[in-house]
């Protein structure tokens, strides 16, 4: 009997499996095999073992990072469903990343992070893969690696984590986080209470509780199919959660058997469906980067501006920090991803094929009428009227900019005003606080720099209140920068700023007093400074281009794309983008 029958592997009898794909190149291909038989052997495995679907497991634990602190019960469960299904389990270690242990930010490193996946993906013989990620950059990092790898993926999250009680409030990171430290800077709270706290944000190993951008990855990664229906809510110390683990090591050997790649889940249609829930959530603005990204790998382009008209006609129905008032266990309990998606339904894509080998609908279908809830609001009755995340254009973004509304305030959505201007990441640290800085509350605070090449695009688009006007009340002012923004944070914030201005972009040229006009209901950010000005600026003080002698940090400089090209590295994309959605639906 060949080697594939006896797996049960319906791939074709010439494509090699489990332990006889990829070999190690020696010149010959017998003595490639029985070296790495004697080597598994002395592991202990037997020739049984060596027979069956190889389904490796990547495995993201490290004492870095907390997100990720039930690795070890999830691969033990994720091996479990691997040997019930017939498939041999094998874990393998790939770079991970938290969000609070990465320095310079944990974006610099998630498209290494994607390079590690895809590459010990391809080098080491397995039919199928379970990524398990869960802190922000690594679920994007993963469907990344597996866009570009090929073979059958599923992903797995580590789930969030459970909720603290400070002084019998209800608190979870990181929402609560920059809550509670705003109280502090305002001098509302003292030292005493805030060392309180941060004793209470972070109940549990997990991720993030809030709706930042763990839980919209996990969210979005449901939605595109990639990961099991019921997969993104359970929290992480659950059984659920457990369950859950054992249920995708199963799900990846049917996947490694019937030959279900990722091109055949991640389509067009699928991404459609993921930007959906993104907006219908209101998902982090990292989403629409990592998103971006993913599709950028299958050859697939993300239109900013058709993005903003699927916004227009899709409210925001889960009423999750940072945009509503719960946390995602209370997520799960109302029914997760189902209970969206039902709402949903009528605006997604219900042919889209998901892990299952069923598509979207079959999977909604097969899960039942819903329940009574709060947490999920019906279609009819939003929590807000439009999608989470607006696309704004003008002078200052030509190549766009975005802007989180669901979690803005409505006064300062239409907002014309004064910048007062912070030149990168230092300038802020050193003026930000000071007293004599010249700002009121309708100024507009600019940060420069932050964008991919300026600083690697930091979570630093939340520009603090100066704490001057925090003290004496100021809750929100409208930011601009070309950075990123945690999705646990809440403002009237612009963010994404392309192009930005350690390349050029008009972002570089303001200058302390020029005005600044922002319409979210005419989706324009402007600055009302002519462009000959801006020229003269421009010629009088050219921008330098950041660069480096070696290393990682060379590559990065030389190959990252902008925000519009998710941030990714550019020769990890395909030479061209053969598909362009969300699509012109008036055209259908
Ligand atoms: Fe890991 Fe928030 S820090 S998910």
């Amino acid at each position: 009997m060949s080697e594939d029958k006896k797996s049960g592997n319906s791939k074709p009898k010439d494509d090699p499996a489990g332990f006889h794909k990829g070999l190690t190149s020696y010149g010959d291909s017998g003595f490639s095999l029985f070296l790495r038989k004697a080597f598994i052997k002395g592991a202990g495995f037997t020739d049984n073992s060596l027979d069956r679907p190889v389904i490796g497991i990547a495995n993201t634990g490290s004492a870095f990072n907390p997100c990720h602190g039930n690795m070890p019960q999830l691969i033990e469960a994720v091996k479990r469903g691997v040997m019930l299904a017939g498939g041999l389990p094998m874990d393998f270690p790939t770079i991970s990343i938290h969000e609070s242990f990465a320095s310079p930010t944990s974006m610099y490193l998630r498209n290494l992070m994607s390079i590690d996946t895809e590459e010990m993906i391809r080098a080491q013989p397995m039919d199928a893969v379970v990524m398990i990620g869960g802190c922000d950059k690594t679920v994007p990092a993963q469907l990344m690696g597996a866009a570009s790898a090929g073979i059958p993926a599923i992903q797995l999250v580590t789930g969030s984590m459970l909720t603290g009680s400070h002084r019998s409030e209800r608190v979870g990171a990181c929402t609560d986080c920059r809550r509670y430290w705003g109280k502090y800077r305002a001098d509302e709270i003292d030292g005493e209470e805030i060392a309180d706290v941060n004793n209470q944000l972070v109940a549990s190993v997990g991720t993030c509780s809030v709706m930042g951008t763990a839980s919209t990855m996990a969210c979005v990664t449901e939605a595109l199919g990639m990961m099991l229906p019921g997969g993104a809510a359970p929290a992480a110390v659950t059984a659920d959660r457990i369950r859950v683990a054992e249920r995708t090591g199963a799900t990846a050997v049917a996947m490694a058997i019937s030959g279900l790649t990722p091109d055949k889940i991640m389509t067009g249609k699928a991404f459609e469906n993921a930007l959906r829930v993104l907006l219908a959530i209101g998902g982090s603005t990292n989403g629409i980067i990592h998103l971006t990204a993913v599709a950028g790998r299958m050859g697939i382009e993300i239109d900013l501006e058709r993005l903003d008209a699927l916004g227009r006609e899709t409210p925001v129905l889960i009423d999750l920090k940072p945009s509503g008032q719960y946390y995602m266990e209370d997520f799960h309990h109302a029914g997760g991803m189902h209970a969206l998606l039902r709402e949903l339904k009528p605006l997604l894509h219900l042919d889209a094929m998901t892990v299952t080998g069923r598509t979207l609908g079959e999977e909604l279908e097969a899960a039942g009428p819903g329940f009574k809830q709060t947490v999920v609001r019906p279609f009819g009755d939003p929590i807000y009227p439009q999608g989470g995340i607006a696309v704004l254009r003008g002078n200052l973004a030509p190549g766009g900019a975005i802007i989180k509304q669901s979690a803005a305030d409505p006064v300062l959505m239409e907002h014309e005003g004064r910048a007062v201007v912070f030149e990168n990441l230092e300038d802020l640290a050193a003026r930000i606080d000071d007293d004599a800085l010249d700002v009121t509350a309708d100024d507009i605070l600019v940060l420069k720099h932050i964008g991919p090449t300026g600083a690697s695009m930091p979570e630093a688009g939340y520009i603090p209140i100066p704490k001057k006007l925090a003290r004496a009340g100021v809750k929100d002012m409208v930011r601009i920068s070309d950075g990123r923004m945690s999705g646990t944070a809440a403002g009237t914030i612009v963010l994404h700023v392309t192009p930005e201005a350690a390349i050029g972009g008009p972002l570089a040229y303001v200058m302390n007093g020029d005005r600044i006009r922002l319409s979210v209901q005419q989706r324009a950010i402007g600055l009302l400074v002519s462009d000959a000005e801006l020229a003269a600026r421009a010629k009088a003080n050219p921008v330098k281009t950041p660069s480096a002698e070696r290393g990682y940090r060379k590559l990065f400089l030389s190959t990252v794309t902008q925000a519009d090209k998710g941030v990714d590295f550019d020769f990890l994309r395909p030479a061209a983008m053969t598909e362009r959605i969300p699509r012109d639906r008036t055209k259908d």
